[in-house]
C-alpha cells in the first residue's frame, strides 16, 4: 500500500485525488495547505482525518507513515517544498512546470538521486486518451515519419466551466510566481509536452507572446524546429466571447502531426469543439475516427496519478522523470525567452540525459 501526503489542497486537487482514491494499492494518509478552508474541505471530502491536516508542509512530512507525496502548490513554491519532501525521505510527485529555471529543475533532480527516491513531474497531458492513441497510431507507422506537429488552443468561457478561486487566478499573472503567463507558460507546458512527447526537444524556438488587456498572453504564437528537422508550432488564442462545452478549464486544445503519408488529428482536450471522434487517422486517400477511448480530461489525470502509485509498486522509472520534466521545462523557457529577446533561442538542456528514456 502506497501512502500518500497531498500538499496543496486546492483546485486541481480533486482530479489528483480521485486516482489515489480508486487505486487499490494507495491510500491518502495525510493532506497540508495553509489555506483552512480548502484544508478543511478536501480533508473531509478524501476522508482524512482532522488530526492528519496541516497548514505547515513540514508537519505532514514528518509523518513516518506517509511514503510518498503529491505537490500541488503555486510554481514559485514548487522547489522549496519539493527539497522539504525528498531530504524527508518522500517519494515525490511534482506538478508541472517542476520550477521557474533550468538550474533549480536540476537541483531537485540530483536532490532526487541523493536521497534515493522517486521524483515524477506529473504531466497529465500525455496520458490523455486521445494522445496516447495518436502515439500508437504515430508507433504502428500509419503516417510514416512525423515531419510536423501543429497544436492551437483555443480559451474562451464556459456556462459549464468549473468555479476557479481568485486566488488560484492571482498566482498565475503574477510572472515572479507563475514564471510566465497562464496561457503560454503555465498552460502551454502541457502542449510543449506532446510536441516533446511525439519529437524530443526542439533545437531552435521562436515566439511571439501577445497581451490581451495585460492579463492574459495572447494572442500568441510558437515555432520550433527538432533537430531531426521536423518543425512544430503552437497558437494560442484567448476569444472573450467564445463560448466552450467543458466541465473544467473553459479551454480546447486540437493537435495535427503530419507524416510522410498521413495525418492524425487529435480533435479535443480540455473542452469539445469539434463535433469531430477525439481521433482521426488520414492515409491512403481515407479517413479513419477513432472513438472508442474516454474523453473525459480528468482520466488523465487519473491514469497519470495512478501510473505514480505503479511506478512506486513497481520500482520503475515515473513519466515524467525530472530529467524529462527539465527538458519539458527547458522547451517553456526558450519560449519565453525568445518573445522577450525577439530571437531565436535554443532550449538549454543539453546535459539533462533525459533523450534515453524519452520515449521508453
Ligand atoms: N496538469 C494540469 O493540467 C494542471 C491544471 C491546473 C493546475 N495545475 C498545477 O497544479 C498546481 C496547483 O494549481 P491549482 O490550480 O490547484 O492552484 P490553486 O491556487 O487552486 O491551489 C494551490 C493551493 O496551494 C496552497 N498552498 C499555498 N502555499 C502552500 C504551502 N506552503 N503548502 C501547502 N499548500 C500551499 C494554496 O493555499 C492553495 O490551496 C500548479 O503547479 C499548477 O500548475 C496543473
Amino acid at each position: 500500500m502506497i501512502r500518500l501526503g497531498i500538499i496543496g489542497c486546492g483546485r486541481i486537487s480533486d482530479l489528483h485525488a480521485q486516482a489515489y482514491l480508486d487505486h487499490p494499492e494507495a491510500t491518502i494518509v495525510a493532506v497540508a495547505d495553509p489555506d483552512a478552508g480548502n484544508l478543511a474541505m478536501r480533508g473531509a471530502a478524501w476522508g482524512v482525518p482532522e488530526s492528519a491536516r496541516y497548514q505547515d508542509h513540514r508537519d505532514l512530512l514528518a509523518r513516518p507513515d506517509v511514503d510518498a507525496v503529491e505537490i500541488l502548490v503555486p510554481h514559485h513554491l514548487h522547489v522549496p517544498i519539493t527539497l522539504d519532501a525528498m531530504a524527508a525521505g518522500k517519494h515525490v510527485s511534482l506538478q508541472k512546470p517542476m520550477a521557474l529555471s533550468i538550474d533549480d529543475a536540476l537541483m531537485m533532480v540530483k536532490a532526487g538521486h541523493e536521497h534515493g527516491v522517486t521524483f515524477k513531474v506529473f504531466e497529465n497531458f500525455v496520458f490523455y486518451p486521445p494522445v496516447v492513441r495518436a502515439k500508437e497510431l504515430v508507433e504502428n507507422g500509419e503516417i510514416g515519419d512525423v515531419l510536423s506537429i501543429r497544436i492551437k488552443s483555443n480559451a474562451g468561457w464556459s456556462p459549464t466551466a468549473w468555479e476557479v478561486p481568485a486566488a488560484a487566478s492571482a498566482w498565475r499573472i503574477d510572472p515572479e510566481k507563475c514564471g510566465g503567463g497562464p496561457l503560454v507558460f503555465d498552460d502551454g507546458h502541457h502542449k510543449f509536452a506532446i510536441a516533446w512527447h511525439f519529437l524530443g526537444l526542439a533545437d531552435r524556438v521562436h515566439a511571439f507572446i501577445g497581451s490581451w488587456m495585460g492579463v492574459l498572453d495572447s494572442p500568441s504564437v510558437v515555432s520550433w524546429r527538432h533537430p531531426g528537422g521536423q518543425v512544430g508550432s503552437l497558437e494560442v488564442v484567448y476569444s472573450p466571447e467564445l463560448q466552450l462545452h467543458t466541465v473544467q478549464y473553459a479551454q480546447d486544445d486540437r493537435v495535427e502531426i503530419t507524416g510522410t503519408k498521413g495525418v492524425i488529428w487529435v480533435t479535443r482536450g480540455h473542452g469539445r469543439m469539434l463535433d469531430a471522434p477525439p481521433v482521426v487517422l488520414y492515409r491512403d486517400g481515407e479517413t479513419r475516427g477513432f472513438s472508442d477511448m474516454p474523453t473525459g480530461w480528468e482520466t488523465s489525470f487519473h491514469r497519470s496519478g495512478q501510473h505514480f502509485v505503479d511506478a512506486l509498486i513497481n520500482g520503475t522509472a515515473p513519466s515524467l522523470t525530472g530529467e524529462q520534466g527539465a527538458e519539458v521545462l527547458a522547451f517553456a523557457l526558450a519560449a519565453q525567452e525568445s518573445s522577450r529577446t525577439g530571437t531565436a533561442v535554443s532550449p538549454q538542456a543539453d546535459d539533462l540525459g533525459a533523450g534515453e528514456t524519452r520515449h521508453g
